[in-house]
């Protein structure tokens, strides 16, 4: 079924873009919102508000605002999954035995600079979403889908 789901690109694979664009439109995502912003660190952790009183949060919130990221709403059939399977597992060090053509085997460090993001759930995906792209105002119903 068709679905959508937040993709961003993270601060270390920043200087990556153009070939993660790339891959995802040959993967066969329709890219129908994207922007690039630079979060603060209360954005960040309204983000992430889901790891709140994990260990690693200090860490991801850091990173995650020490430069700008790209978000973008990908659409397609099963979209949340297909991109949380070109991404790899969140560990790009693992990623790089498990699943070495992922985008974070290919971009990314570790469990921390790992490129990129995908939300978990079309739950998730509709917050995250929201998030980054508010349908308010000018922006209701603004897609290119
Ligand atoms: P992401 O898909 O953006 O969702 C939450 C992020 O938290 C995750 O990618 C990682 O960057 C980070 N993360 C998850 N688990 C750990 C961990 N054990 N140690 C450090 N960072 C983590």
């Amino acid at each position: 079924k068709k679905e959508k789901t937040l993709a961003m690109i993270k601060p270390d694979a920043i200087s990556n873009m153009g070939q993660i664009i790339d891959l995802i439109c040959k993967t066969g995502f329709n890219i129908t919102k994207l922007k690039m912003v630079r979060l603060t660190k209360n954005e960040a952790f309204e983000f992430y508000q889901e790891h709140q009183g994990k260990p690693f949060l200090e860490t991801l919130l850091s990173f995650i605002s020490s430069g700008p990221v790209i978000a973008m709403e990908l659409m397609g059939d099963n979209a949340i999954g297909k991109w949380r399977d070109t991404l790899g597992p969140t560990d790009s060090s693992i990623a790089r035995s498990a699943a070495p053509m992922s985008i974070r085997a290919r971009f990314g460090t570790d469990n921390t600079r790992n490129a990129c993001h995908g939300s978990d759930s079309p739950i998730s995906a509709a917050r995250e979403i929201e998030f980054f792209f508010p349908t308010a105002g000018i922006n209701r119903q603004n897609t290119a889908q």
